[in-house]
Parts: structure tokens; C-alpha cells; sequence
């Protein structure tokens, strides 16, 4: 048993998804929270200084006595896990690998398709992943640029997303994929959008399946925490800017208020 708490960071709010999943599924679990608006978007950025902003993000987190360590954003665990996982001996946890099981998971025809950022796709981990976990599987990848600043934008129902999100999908088709991997933070929250251009096609996302990866983790290194004594584990959620919009996003991800505090990096 271990009441550390666990550390997550992304380079925004979309990682709340994977945190929300890790409050239901592990609700003794205390977390610290990193979103490095500063410097969002990293979709957009080089692999090198995504590994230089996932080690100070680390750092940061580490400072609050984590036990583990999630890299809750696609784009740096596609670039910088590999990294970490050489520069710290906590257990580490990355979200390619856990979409990509559940993926394997949700196929009957073996044909699956991944979107995510440019630098994710640029990176190919998701093929190389499916390659190493189900060599059988073919995987067809795109990029979606234009789907973090929609979703930034509030417009997770709006027809302009709709219509960029056909013209990105509509190769998915051709390709017969009957899974697609929502490969970045945000996309989740156009999931409805996306299940309506490629029906029938199961939507797999990182969130769930990285939260019960952290289970089997802490349950296998005996580190998971007790019911705390005074009530319900304190989270705690830093943000690198606190921008207009952080709230906000935060409310609509995961469902009720969330006092963001702003870490000093100006
Ligand atoms: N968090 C990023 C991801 O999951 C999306 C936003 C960004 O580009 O920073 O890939």
C-alpha cells in the first residue's frame, strides 16, 4: 500500500479525460495534475522539445512525492516515453500502448485506423506498437490538425467540425478499418462526430484502458492506496497558464468544477 499520490500530465485539459477514468476505476487514488498550457499545442512541435518539456513537467510532478507517473498525452508518449522511462525509476505509464491493446481488443477484421496529431502520426509509434502486439494487423494512420483547435474552440457539434472531420475520415472507409483509435487527448470529445462519418467503426480511446493499466501496475507492485481515513483523496490540478478557457474545458471533461493553480514558469 502506498498513498502517494499519482502524477499525470498532459499538455492541456485533454488528459482529463484519462484522469477522470483513473478517479472512477481507482477512487482511493490521490492526483496531481500537470497541463502544460504554455505550451500547448505539442501536436505541432519538434520531437526534441516535447522530450525537454516532458522532463520538466516531470520534474514539477515529482516534486509533489508521485509513487507513478502517467503521460497522459498522446503526443508526448508517442515521442518522449521512451525518454522518461531512461531518466526515472518510478513506474511509468504511456497511452499508446493501452489504445493500441484495446484496439486489438475491439477488431474482428484486424484493420485498424489511428488519427492524432501531426507529430504522433509523424512518429509512427501506434504502427510499430501494433507491429510488436499483433503482427497480423494492418493499421492505417491520419493526421487531424484541425481537431485540437475545433475542440479548443468549443466546437465539438458544429457543422465546420463535421465537415473537416468527413474530408480527414473518409480514407478509413476505403481502407474497410472497423476500429479506429482516437489518438489524441481531445478527440474523444468528438467522438459523436466521428461515429457518425464511419458507422459501425468501434472508437477506441486511451483513457479507460491506460486507467486499468495503472491498476494492474500498482496492484502488481502492491502500491495501490487504501480508503483515506479523512474522507475523499485532495487532487490537486496545476496548469503551466492559467488561460481564459482552462476552466471551462476543465468543467465540460469532467463534469464539475476544478480549481486550477498556476505554476510559475514566466
Ligand atoms: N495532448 C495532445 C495529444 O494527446 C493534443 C494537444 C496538443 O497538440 O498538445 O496528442
Amino acid at each position: 500500500m502506498d498513498k502517494r499520490p499519482i502524477g499525470i500530465f498532459d499538455s492541456g485539459v485533454g488528459g482529463l479525460t484519462v484522469a477522470k477514468e483513473v478517479m472512477n476505476l481507482l477512487p482511493n487514488e490521490t492526483i496531481v495534475y500537470l497541463g502544460d498550457t504554455a505550451n500547448l499545442p505539442y501536436g505541432e512541435k519538434s520531437a526534441e522539445i516535447i522530450r525537454h518539456y516532458s522532463v520538466d513537467n516531470t520534474e514539477f510532478l515529482l516534486k509533489h512525492d508521485i509513487k507513478m507517473l502517467v503521460v497522459a498525452c498522446n503526443t508526448a508518449s508517442s515521442v518522449a516515453l521512451e525518454h522518461l522511462k531512461s531518466l526515472y525509476t518510478i513506474p511509468i505509464v504511456g497511452v499508446i500502448e493501452p489504445a493500441v491493446k484495446g484496439a486489438i481488443f475491439a477488431t474482428r477484421n484486424k484493420k485498424i485506423g489511428v488519427i492524432g496529431t501531426n507529430r504522433t502520426i509523424k512518429s509512427n509509434v501506434y504502427a510499430e506498437m501494433l507491429a510488436k502486439l499483433e503482427p497480423e494487423g494492418e493499421i492505417h494512420s491520419r493526421s487531424c490538425p484541425l481537431f485540437v483547435p475545433l475542440i479548443e474552440e468549443f466546437f465539438v457539434e458544429h457543422d465546420a467540425t463535421r465537415l473537416i472531420a468527413a474530408e480527414y475520415l473518409k480514407e478509413f472507409k476505403e481502407q474497410g478499418a472497423d476500429t479506429l483509435i482516437l489518438g489524441c487527448t481531445h478527440y474523444p470529445l468528438i467522438k459523436e462526430i466521428i461515429a457518425e462519418i464511419l458507422p459501425g467503426v468501434k472508437l477506441v480511446d486511451s483513457a479507460f484502458s491506460t486507467a486499468r493499466d495503472i491498476h494492474s501496475l500498482l496492484d502488481t507492485h502492491k502500491m495501490l492506496a487504501l480508503s483515506p481515513k479523512d474522507g475523499k483523496p485532495k487532487h490537486r490540478f496545476f496548469a503551466t497558464d492559467l488561460t481564459p478557457k482552462l476552466n471551462e474545458l476543465a468543467k465540460y471533461i469532467i463534469g464539475s468544477g476544478i480549481d486550477f493553480e498556476e505554476i510559475s514558469v514566466k
